[in-house]
């Protein structure tokens, strides 16, 4: 066998509690990751050297040398094994690029599965995920899938009990949002405003919405410390939030750092016509529903190239 692919869906977050900077230039988090149904795929295929290509919704905005997530999660993998394996990655692209949904790190932890398969490695989930969290704060959660609470930088995880199924829409925006830039802001505004960070702890409300599968008290429980920086630095996410609520989203917010705003809806039907809303009121470049939570990567072909 030697092409692999993974499908490996992309995530918003449901509470984004950010603590203090800390000296390392990361912040504390309390971070609860929800995996939602909109997918990247990637193929990785047996070669001598190692290369990536990325196709489909907005690929021309993705690197495709050596700042690839992907292709740095197959590095570390490759390190990790001590051997120099080759592999050519194709990155199949539907979750919006830079738009707070961690699809970079999806594809990053795609590739550790894949490669991980495809060189016949057979690691476990617990050193994949170690060489996920170097690679990236949400690369763990990736890996992961579900819905997960995330502490230190988001990477320390424990899977969450969660009933029944979420439905959900998503406004995507034009162009992305430096993850970096929005965590700067964010200690901007708190030092304007002479506002001093909690020490961030998860919701037991929200926590308690989830297990009981609770969509009208979820709603109420979303939350996004990031929420004001991203609005800072893209104005017009008020507006698309705005629309959300106006048109009965049980709640919105931006998607981790944005500018990817998410409104979840109380059925899959009441996602519909939400979306069909928010289409109508022109407030995003595309609106788009799915549900979660799903599994994250799952292997999907295994072929011999032919
Ligand atoms: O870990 P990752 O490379 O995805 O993080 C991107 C940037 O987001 C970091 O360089 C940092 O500025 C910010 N960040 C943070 N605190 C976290 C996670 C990310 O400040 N817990």
């Amino acid at each position: 066998m030697n092409r692999v692919t993974v499908r490996v869906p992309a995530k918003v977050n449901l509470q984004l509690a950010v603590g203090p900077l800390r000296d390392d230039g990361y912040h504390d988090l309390v971070n609860v990751f929800h995996a939602v149904s909109i997918f990247d795929e990637v193929t990785a295929t047996a070669e001598t050297g190692m290369s990536v290509r990325v196709e489909g919704d907005s690929a021309d905005q993705v690197p495709e040398d050596g700042d690839n997530l992907a292709i740095r999660a197959a590095l570390a993998l490759a390190r990790h094994a001590g051997r120099s394996y080759g592999v050519s990655l194709v990155i199949h692209k539907a979750i919006p690029v830079a738009g707070g949904m961690a699809g970079g790190s999806a594809d990053a932890a795609a590739a550790l599965v894949a490669c991980n398969e495809l060189w016949g490695l057979g690691l476990p989930q617990e050193d994949l995920l170690e060489i996920a969290a170097d690679i990236g704060s949400d690369v763990p959660f990736a890996l992961l899938g579900g819905t997960a609470v995330g502490t230190g930088r988001g990477e320390r995880l424990t899977s969450l009990e969660v009933s029944g199924t979420f439905h959900w829409v998503f406004a995507l925006a034009d162009g992305g949002l430096s993850t970096a830039s929005v965590y700067a802001e964010c200690d901007r505004l708190r030092e304007a405003t002479g506002e001093r960070a909690a020490w961030p702890r998860a919701s037991e409300a929200l926590l308690a919405a989830l297990r009981a599968g609770d969509a009208k008290a979820l709603g109420a429980e979303l939350a996004n410390d990031l929420q004001p920086a991203a609005v800072m630095l893209r104005r017009s996410l008020a507006r698309t939030l705005d629309a959300g609520r106006e048109h009965g989203a049980l709640g919105s917010l931006v998607s981790g750092s944005g500018p990817t705003c998410a409104f979840l809806a109380e059925s899959e039907s009441h996602a519909g016509e939400l979306a069909a809303a928010l289409r109508g009121a022109g407030v995003a470049r595309e609106v788009i529903t799915a549900h979660g939570p799903v599994p994250g990567p799952t292997v999907v072909q295994r072929a011999d190239r032919t």
